[in-house]
């Protein structure tokens, strides 16, 4: 049985393979029936447009079903034990989409159920999201060697999806933070461990220098929501403009995982701009998501 809790759940080639998978399956429109007789529990304890709707729509394509539940649907929201959950749910569901924070658990729902487990985001990472990212630059620029990527603002769950990424992708990743906000030293140091090539830096126009591609997230992330006003605050030199991306390759492609905060992390000018790739994105998300599924239940 497999679970996708992180990027590092898949083999290196099992990463590439689902890459060229989702672009197959979006090419062809694929929809199949390997879902079929098959509920998906969606446990979500945190807000979801593109997550939740298109995992429901891409299981429905595979043939499956879905339970959506929020804590307040169920006992969880009374402090019901994850470990119960997680055996109780196995008894019913063929698996569970769970939207968190602690990436602990996830951990404790794989390890106490018996059916897959799939990260829809926790406060360590959001490996769905950044799996159809690779996609949507696979489709654009197919090899990743030759791609310099920034990663600026937030060292948070999607940078740490990133660092992931870039175990098995040999792309060179510039990550740019304010001090304090750097990304997770233990999953930074995995990572050059096992040969990442990532460069840190607190400078911005640094990190966007001659490359291909600019990612950028909210400054604060739910639940960090009370410290949305001291983050403005220390992350006013992290936004990506238009004089950011004068730094960057011409044809720079810019990225964000939506939802955006306009005029915060990002401009308007320069989300709704040309050089803007943001809806391909939310699209991808849908097709690499059916490809998760068929590599967790096939
Ligand atoms: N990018 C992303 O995960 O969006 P949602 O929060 O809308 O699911
Ligand atoms: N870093 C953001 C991503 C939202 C999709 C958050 O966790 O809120």
């Amino acid at each position: 049985m497999r679970h996708f809790l992180s990027i590092l759940d898949l083999k290196p080639s099992e990463a590439e393979q689902l890459v060229y998978r989702a672009k197959e399956i979006k090419e062809k429109r694929w929809q199949g029936d390997i879902l079929k007789g098959k509920v998906l529990a969606l446990i979500f304890e945190k807000s979801s447009t593109r997550t939740r709707v298109s995992f429901e729509v891409g299981i429905k394509h595979l043939g499956g079903e879905t339970i959506f539940m929020t804590p307040r649907d169920c006992q969880l929201g009374r402090s019901e034990p994850l470990k119960d959950t997680a055996r109780v749910l196995s008894r019913y569901v063929n698996g569970l989409i769970v939207r968190t924070f602690e990436q602990e658990k996830l951990e404790v729902l794989a390890s106490y159920g018996s059916i897959p487990v799939i990260n829809a985001l926790t406060d360590m990472f959001h490996p769905c999201q950044v799996m159809s990212d690779l996609l949507t630059i696979f489709e654009r620029t197919p090899d990743y060697s030759k791609l310099k990527i920034a990663w600026i603002g937030d060292g948070n769950n999607m940078a740490h999806s990133w660092i992931n990424a870039a175990i098995y992708f040999p792309f060179q990743l510039n990550i740019a933070c304010p001090k304090g906000y750097e990304p997770d030293p233990e999953i930074l140091s995995g990572a050059l461990n096992m040969g990442a090539k990532i460069f840190c830096t607190n400078d911005p126009k640094e990190a966007v220098e001659g490359v291909d591609y600019i990612n950028t997230d909210v400054w604060a992330s739910m639940g960090q929501e009370q410290e949305a006003e001291i983050r403005q605050e220390k992350f006013s030199a992290f936004q990506v403009n238009s004089e950011l991306l004068k730094l960057a390759k011409k044809d720079v492609k810019i990225m964000h995982c939506l939802p955006a905060h306009r005029g915060e992390e990002i401009t308007e000018e320069v989300l709704e701009g040309p050089n803007s790739i943001v809806w391909d994105q939310a699209e991808n998300r849908l097709h690499m998501q059916k490809a998760i599924l068929e590599w967790v239940y096939s």
